[in-house]
């Protein structure tokens, strides 16, 4: 019996039983771009020592005003995450919720979450899927996970970290797999960041990417080009498996960006933003707004990159060569022209141990067939980091010739041109 309640229903289960392996939440549909304090501030927690460092409302007021005052906010920074130690070690004795360290959050969460919204920025929370958080050690998620997601929906938290520490490893896929439950259950749509592959020996990428947004793959980022060099190489060891399960809704995370700090060259600088914009890895800065050279808020705040980084396609790029020292990652992004060509972000990487000499800038040449870029129409071919820079158009079989500054990168973007 056909008749429309059957259609009706038949469309519906049509739809539940859709193929979809992927978290559909409708968030984070490119991959998020903001600020957390980890790298730079770490547990700081002494405020009358270090007023100016401390992990307080007083920094988070602070980096708040400046994501918007300097031009981060306008073009795409929105999520300021609050990262561990913001809490009191003991949850309130009858509510069981958690607490924020009433000597650094004096205001409370609310308040806060208040202040950032109203910036137009999004807020962003830690927390720990075990028994206890990973540094400071204040109480974990393990038995409260109603409770804890119920208190951050209150909160009018838009952003979800979620540690992996003391928890069994048994334990923990249930644990990720259910606090993201709970988190959906609270109805407030929250992105939800896991560092769940981290923990483990063998991830199972299929489950990871069905419960969360993004998930931390590789170690913790160190404010050191050899930090930004150890963490693309671990990109590339798993690139394949990476390259499928990043898109739309669910991202490979890499760890923040450390531009801004104090041991990274300019040339790591560009090299640490252009690989992870490659990777179609969330953009978070961990840094002081307040003393981001001029130089490194252009890189951070440059639109053409940015662009490549949001694309719509939400395709992950990867490395396709190696010869000695020069690395070459491609990423497909729109346009596609009416041949159905993608365009490409390419960056030229000099890892800078050349044997006859460690560190100078190399000259570096390839013909565009070697990189599969075949479009035969050719590709227009545009300097990222100077968009004044017009190299005009290339095809297959044309030789492209960069000149790379050690441990850096060159970066262009080869549209797929319209016209033969
Ligand atoms: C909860 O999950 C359903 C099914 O995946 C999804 O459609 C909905 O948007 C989610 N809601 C929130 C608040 O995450
Ligand atoms: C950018 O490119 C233009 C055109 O090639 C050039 O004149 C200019 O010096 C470049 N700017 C920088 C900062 O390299």
């Amino acid at each position: 019996m056909f008749d429309g309640n059957w259609c009706a229903l038949l469309l519906l289960l049509v739809y539940y039983w859709s193929p979809s392996w992927g978290l559909e939440n409708g968030l984070a549909r490119t991959p998020p771009m903001g600020w957390m304090p980890w790298e730079r501030f770490r547990c700081i927690t002494d405020c009358v020592k270090f007023p100016r460092d401390c992990v307080s409302e007083v920094l988070f007021k602070r980096t708040a005003d400046l994501l918007v005052s300097e031009g981060y906010a306008d073009v795409g920074y929105k999520f300021l995450i609050i990262d561990d130690c913001w809490m009191e070690k003991y949850r309130d004795s009858i509510t069981r919720k958690l607490l924020p360290s009433r000597d650094r959050f004096p205001s409370g969460l609310k308040h806060l979450s208040d202040y950032i919204h109203e910036r137009g920025l999004k807020f962003g929370l830690y927390h720990d899927v075990g028994k206890f958080t990973c540094m400071f050690q204040g109480p974990g998620a393990e038995g409260y996970f109603k409770v804890d997601t119920q208190t951050f929906a209150e909160w009018g938290v838009d952003y979800v970290k979620l540690d992996g520490c003391f928890t069994e490893n048994e334990k923990m896929d249930d644990g990720y797999r259910e606090f993201g439950r709970a988190l959906n259950e609270t109805g407030r749509p929250m992105v939800y960041s896991c560092s769940w592959p981290f923990y483990k020996s063998q991830p199972n990428y299929d489950d990871i990417a069905q419960h969360c947004n993004l998930w931390r793959f590789g170690p913790d980022v160190t404010d050191s080009p050899w930090s930004v060099l150890d963490i693309m190489n671990h990109y590339r060891r798993h690139q394949n498996t990476f390259e499928r399960y990043g898109g739309p809704g669910h991202w490979n995370d890499p760890d923040m960006l450390v531009l801004g700090n104090y041991r990274l060259s300019y040339d790591a600088s560009r090299l640490q933003l252009a690989i992870w914009t490659i990777m179609a890895a969330p953009l978070i800065m961990t840094n002081d707004l307040e003393t981001v050279r001029p130089e490194i808020k252009e890189l951070l705040q440059n639109r053409h990159i940015i662009a490549i980084s949001q694309d719509p396609s939400g395709t992950p790029g990867k490395c396709v060569l190696v010869d000695e020292n020069v690395q070459v990652w491609v990423r497909p992004v729109t346009p596609l022209n009416a041949l159905g060509q993608y365009s490409y972000a390419v960056a030229f990487v000099n890892t800078g141990d050349f044997p006859s000499c460690p560190l100078c800038p190399q000259t570096f040449q390839i013909k565009l067939d070697d990189l599969k870029l075949e479009n035969p129409t050719g590709y227009l071919v545009l300097n990222l980091f100077n968009a004044s820079e017009t190299l005009g158009r290339f095809k297959g079989k044309d030789v492209f010739t960069t000149r790379i500054n050690p441990v850096g990168v060159t970066f262009y973007k080869f549209t797929a041109a319209a016209f033969y």
